[in-house]
């Protein structure tokens, strides 16, 4: 494909191969980014060397994040030489944090393009063609907003829906306040809009997307929050279930919980990290809250919602993090069971409050901590799931296993996989599966009689 003739028609050109890294809200942009260029002509292609833009989306969260970025950048250098037509873009966090910063370390790079600018992604490759490279788009006050133009998704039943941009919180060690900005919610009319028109291209569940969630509705005239949103969505036919990520201790009312207790689309589960179990590291950490606040606040939340499931994120080697500090999180999540955790080596990120403070755990003490915690939750999960055992769930039918080509694969109200054996006329279905094996990721099954 790469041909070294000087002659290139449009559609040659017009080849895209894109790799994103980070969170689901950074994956939807992707998605959203994609539907763009198709809709200018643009054919996606799954190898770099079939491609005449290669754009990376990028994440800034830990340092991991970012160095896996620069070193895919790295490799690109020889094939630039080759071949300079081809264009290599970084969007996202990284983008926004490094701006031009990425063009000195990565000189073969020609666009970065931040947060809020990729609605602007055709136009600005099309200035690259014509006008050269180092192109920068990093404005700030730009506000997103990109119409869902071709379905580019990777199950045609499920979809990601931004309800909101940003964040306000501003945790000591986190950068997203500083790369995705201020909050900015989407009106309720705008989101049901969108909704209804993936649910009329046979979508069945949707997800909602904020950084922080629990907030939606600031600055939104009137006075809106996550509970008339989530209202609002309960009465668009042939939609059969809701999610919404990520949810905030701090922001998460009771009222909400009541409000998600009433409705029936709103899925049993919900991501609400804990960060950490120790009072002391959480003031530090800017959380907001105390763990006795979040351990009645799930009391509360599994009182009103029967058969929730809860999924927590947790930092361990956060700057000053003592053994006891350490211990108060294993005792929180022993107490807790949650349904599944997330845990992260504290990475220290410049501009940040908490950069300020000496990251004085040892590398060495926080894999083993990290370890310890992804065991316990291991074991955990393995005992939680066992639960389920010869019992019968709901699961919405997403298609062909990957791991098993014959079976059928779906997620349960809860969010658990679960694999079973049925025709693929199932796709996008709700059936009724008995539970006959479990591990601590996954549910085996089959379809249940009646
Ligand atoms: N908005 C979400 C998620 C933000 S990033 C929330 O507030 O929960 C996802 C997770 O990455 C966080 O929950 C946190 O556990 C982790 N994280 C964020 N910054 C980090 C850092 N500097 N080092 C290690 N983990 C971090
Ligand atoms: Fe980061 Fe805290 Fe905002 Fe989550 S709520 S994105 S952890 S600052
Ligand atoms: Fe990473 Fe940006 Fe998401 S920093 S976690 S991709 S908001």
């Amino acid at each position: 494909m790469m041909s070294s003739s000087h002659f290139f028609t449009d559609r040659e050109y017009k080849t895209v191969f894109f790799e994103t890294f980070g969170c689901q809200m950074n994956k939807l942009d992707a998605e959203l980014s994609l539907g763009l260029l198709q809709e200018d002509g643009y054919r996606i292609v799954d190898k770099v060397e079939d491609a005449y833009v290669v754009l990376f989306n990028t994440c800034s969260v830990r340092q991991h994040a970012e160095d896996k970025v620069y070193s895919h950048l790295g490799a690109l250098k020889t094939l630039k030489k080759k071949h300079p037509e081809v264009i290599i873009g970084v969007l996202g966090c990284m983008a926004q944090k490094d701006g031009k910063a990425i063009f000195k370390r990565m000189p073969h790079v020609d666009l970065v393009c931040g947060t809020r600018m990729f609605s602007r992604l055709p136009e600005l490759i099309l200035t690259i063609r014509n006008h050269g490279s180092h192109v920068l788009a990093v404005d700030e006050d730009q506000v997103v907003s990109v119409k869902r133009v071709a379905a580019y998704r990777p199950n045609a039943y499920q979809a990601f829906v931004t309800v909101m941009r940003g964040c306000d919180n501003f945790c000591s060690y986190c950068i997203v306040p500083y790369v995705r900005g201020r909050e900015i919610s989407r009106t309720i009319s705008d989101i049901k809009e969108e909704v209804q028109s993936l649910v009329s291209n046979g979508c069945k569940e949707i997800t909602l997307l904020g950084q922080n969630i629990n907030s939606y509705g600031k600055g939104l005239p009137g006075n809106v929050n996550l509970g008339d949103l989530l209202s609002a969505l309960e009465d668009v036919d042939a939609l059969d279930r809701v999610r919404f990520v990520t949810s905030h201790p701090a922001d998460m009312s009771r009222d909400i919980i009541r409000t998600i207790s009433r409705l029936k689309k709103v899925c049993e589960h919900i991501h609400m990290p804990a960060q950490s179990g120790s009072d002391r590291v959480l003031g530090l950490m800017r959380r907001g809250y105390t763990s006795g606040y979040y351990r009645e606040l799930i009391s509360f939340a599994r009182e009103h919602i029967p058969h929730l499931a809860v999924a927590s994120d947790f930092i361990v080697g956060f700057p000053g993090e003592t053994e006891e500090d350490f211990q108060e999180t294993v005792q929180m999540m022993e107490d807790i069971r949650f349904q599944n955790c997330f845990i992260f080596k504290y990475s220290p990120r410049t501009g940040t409050k908490a950069a300020e403070l000496i990251d004085d755990v040892a590398d060495e003490v926080k894999r083993e901590r990290n370890l310890k915690l992804l065991e316990l939750q291991k074991r955990i999960s393995l005992e939680e799931n066992k639960k389920v055992l010869d019992k019968k769930v709901q699961v919405l039918v997403e298609g062909g296993s990957k791991s098993d080509p014959g079976k059928l694969s779906g997620r349960t109200r809860q969010n658990h996989i679960v694999i079973f054996r049925g025709t693929p006329d199932l796709a996008g279905k709700l059936v009724n599966i008995t539970i006959q094996e479990v591990t601590d990721l996954t549910l085996f099954g089959k379809l249940a009689k009646g």
